[in-house]
C-alpha cells in the first residue's frame, strides 16, 4: 500500500527548501529571467545545503536522500525560480548515472565535488541532428589504446558552460548500432573542447543552454562509465529517473500559476464582485486544482517506487507527461485569469508560462514519453 504522508526528514527538507526558496531565490529571480544571468552564487548555496548531492550516498559526499524528498527540493525551487530547479535536477540526473555505474576513481575525481556542490555535471546526449532518436548518436570515440579520442558535437546542455565535467554518450562501435555507444566523464577543461554560443531562449533564461564541439579530445580509458557499449543503457537508466525531477519541476510551476491565480481572483473585481465568484473563473480554479492533485499523486508514486528499487521507466513517464502537460494548461489560464496583467512581464505568471513550454520538451518530448509508456503497457499482452 503507497502512503504519500511525508516523514519528519521529509517535512524537514520540504521547510529548509521553501524558506530557501522564499528568502534567497525568489528575490532576484526576475531580473535574472530579464538578463539572463546565471544565479551563481545562488547555486553556491544550494551546493552548501547539500541539494547538489541529493542523490548521492554520504560515502562520496551526498546527502543521500531519498526521492521523495529529491522531488519536493526541486518542486519548492521550481515554484520561484525554474532555472534553478532544472541546474539542480539535471546535477542530480549526471550524480544518478555515476552513483550507479562508475568507478570508484571517477567517483572520487568526478561525484565527490559535484555532491559537495563544488562542481556541476551536464548530460551531453543530444546532438545538432539528433534529439528524440538518442540511439543514432554520431559523436565518435575511438580506442587509442590508453585512452579515446573523442570527436562530434552535443546540442542544447544545460549547464554546459558551467560545467566541471561532461557525461558524454558517444559511439564506439557503430557496427553495434545502440549496442555501440559508450558513456564517458569527460572534463570540461579538456583540450579540444570548445563551448558554443549561450542559446537565447523563450523561458529558463537563467539557465545556461549550450553546444559543444569535441575536437580530438583525448579522454583517459579510466574515464569510460560502465562498461563499453553500456552507454545506451546507462543513459535510457538515467533519464526514466531524470524524468521524475522533471515532473517536479512542472508540478512546483502549476502549483506557483494555482496559487498566483486564487490570490488575484480573489482580489480583482469585475461588475461588482471579485472575479472568482464568477462561474467561468471557478471552473478554470476547479480544474487547475484537480489537475495538481493527480499530478502530484503521479510524481509521488514514481519517487516512492524508485526509492523501493523498482523499474520506473513507465511511471516517470506517466509522471513526466502528465506534470508537464497540465503545468501548461494551467500555467496559459493564469495568465487568463489574470487577463492583460498577465500578459505583462510584472505578472509571475507571465515567466511561468514561458518557462513550462520546455517541460514538455526536454528529458524526452511529451510523445516520446507516450511511446515509452505504450510500450511498456502493451509488452505483456498476450
Ligand atoms: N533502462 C534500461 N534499458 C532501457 C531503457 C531503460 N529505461 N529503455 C530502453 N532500454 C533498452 C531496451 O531494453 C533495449 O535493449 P535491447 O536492445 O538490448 O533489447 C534498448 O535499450 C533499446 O531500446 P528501444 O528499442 O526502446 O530503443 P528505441 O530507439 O526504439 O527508443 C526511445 C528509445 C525511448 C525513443 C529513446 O531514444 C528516448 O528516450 N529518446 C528520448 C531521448 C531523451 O529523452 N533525450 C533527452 C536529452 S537529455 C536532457 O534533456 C537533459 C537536459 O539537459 C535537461
Amino acid at each position: 500500500m503507497l502512503s504519500f504522508e511525508l516523514n519528519e526528514l521529509q517535512e524537514s527538507i520540504k521547510d529548509t527548501a521553501r524558506s530557501f526558496a522564499k528568502e534567497v531565490i525568489a528575490p532576484g529571480a526576475t531580473d535574472r529571467d530579464k538578463n539572463a544571468e546565471f544565479p551563481t552564487e545562488i547555486i553556491k548555496q544550494v551546493g552548501e545545503l547539500g541539494f547538489l548531492g541529493m542523490n548521492v550516498p554520504e560515502q562520496w559526499d551526498g546527502s543521500g536522500l531519498d526521492n521523495v524528498s529529491q522531488c519536493i527540493v526541486i518542486e519548492e525551487f521550481a515554484k520561484v525560480d525554474a532555472s534553478v530547479s532544472v541546474i539542480v535536477s539535471v546535477q542530480k540526473l549526471v550524480n544518478s548515472v555515476l552513483v550507479k555505474s562508475a568507478s570508484d576513481s571517477i567517483k572520487e575525481r568526478f561525484l565527490k565535488p559535484m555532491a559537495r556542490g563544488e562542481m556541476l555535471g551536464a548530460y551531453c546526449l543530444s546532438e545538432p541532428e539528433v534529439g528524440s532518436d538518442a540511439r543514432g548518436i554520431k559523436t565518435m570515440a575511438v580506442d587509442e589504446g590508453d585512452h579515446f579520442i573523442i570527436n562530434g558535437s552535443k546540442n542544447w546542455i544545460t549547464t554546459g558552460s558551467k560545467a566541471g565535467v561532461f557525461l558524454v554518450f558517444a559511439q564506439t562501435n557503430p557496427d553495434l548500432k545502440h549496442k555501440g555507444i559508450t558513456a564517458f566523464v569527460m572534463d570540461a577543461k579538456s583540450e579540444g573542447v570548445t563551448i558554443g554560443l549561450k542559446e537565447d531562449k523563450m523561458g529558463l533564461r537563467s539557465s545556461d543552454t549550450v553546444s559543444l564541439a569535441f575536437n580530438n579530445v583525448k579522454v583517459p580509458k579510466e574515464n569510460v562509465v560502465g562498461k563499453v557499449g553500456e552507454g545506451f543503457y546507462l543513459a535510457m537508466q538515467g533519464l526514466a529517473g531524470g524524468r521524475i525531477g522533471i515532473a517536479s519541476q512542472a508540478l512546483g510551476l502549476a502549483k506557483a500559476a494555482f496559487d498566483l491565480s486564487l490570490k488575484y481572483s480573489a482580489e480583482r473585481h469585475s461588475m461588482g464582485v471579485p472575479i472568482n465568484q464568477h462561474q467561468a473563473i471557478q471552473i478554470k480554479l476547479a480544474q487547475m486544482s484537480m489537475k495538481i492533485s493527480a499530478a502530484e499523486l503521479l510524481v509521488q508514486k514514481a519517487a516512492y517506487l524508485d526509492d523501493l528499487g523498482q523499474d520506473v521507466g513507465r511511471e516517470s513517464s506517466e509522471a513526466k507527461l502528465f506534470a508537464s502537460t497540465i503545468a501548461n494548461d494551467i500555467a496559459r489560464e493564469a495568465v487568463q485569469i489574470h487577463g492583460g496583467y498577465g500578459y505583462v512581464r510584472e505578472y509571475l505568471v507571465e515567466r511561468i508560462m514561458r518557462d513550462a513550454k520546455i517541460t514538455e520538451i526536454y528529458e524526452g518530448t511529451s510523445e516520446i514519453q507516450h511511446i515509452v509508456i505504450a510500450r511498456d503497457v502493451i509488452k505483456n499482452v498476450q
